[in-house]
């Protein structure tokens, strides 16, 4: 247990470090909280127009939780990697230095299946690719491309693991509430639409 609480400890920290805040920082792109949907994932700083700072941002997030699965896996087994993997998830919703408002999970839930279950996680990011390549909405294309693969990991061997992706599965639903509310409504903003 002891083993078990340092990996949920490692994985919230690493998870709640967040790519978009620093790299928005660091690229002087402005503050996230006050363009688009003021939301600090990949997708909200591609609406400064900065596509090298979104791309970096998307790798950023997505690897934290890779790594902290890989990590977890390596030194401490597959539960390890799994509590590590939804304290990562959580760490990027719930960051403790933005007080505990943090991003949707997108990125980096693509980067714990990629870890957990690579095949899943690429079906995943070429439907995300698929969706919002015809959509144009980035928030519909996550929401499709994650929502499935729960249902697929149940039936295709990957043991408990699809209860952990089941979880944040729900998660990131609920953290696009608001999004899924604009989608309804059709007042989602596309992708590509600058809005600042
Ligand atoms: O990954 C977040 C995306 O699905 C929606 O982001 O900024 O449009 O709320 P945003």
């Amino acid at each position: 247990y002891v083993i078990f609480g340092l990996w949920a400890v490692v994985g919230y920290l690493l998870g709640s470090v967040s790519g978009g805040m620093i790299i928005a920082r660091a690229m002087k792109l402005g503050n996230l909280r006050d363009i688009g949907s003021g939301n600090i994932g990949a997708t909200n700083v591609l609406r400064t127009g900065n596509k090298k700072a979104a791309a970096l941002t998307l790798v950023f997030d997505a690897a934290k939780g890779a790594i902290v699965v890989l990590l977890a896996r390596a030194f401490a087994g597959d539960d390890a990697a799994q509590i590590g993997a939804l304290a990562a998830f959580i760490g990027h919703c719930f960051p403790v230095w933005l007080g505990f408002k943090g991003g949707k999970g997108v990125a980096t839930y693509i980067g714990i299946l990629l870890a957990l279950a690579w095949p899943m996680g690429l079906a995943a990011c070429a439907i995300w690719l698929l969706v919002a390549s015809v959509s144009r909405y980035s928030s519909l294309a996550a929401l499709i491309a994650a929502g499935w693969t729960p249902v697929v990991m149940a039936f295709t061997g990957y043991g408990s693991s699809f209860l952990l992706a089941a979880i944040l599965c729900l998660l990131m639903y609920w953290r696009h509430a608001d999004n899924i509310q604009r989608l309804r409504a059709g007042t989602e903003t596309k992708i590509g639409a600058k809005t600042q």
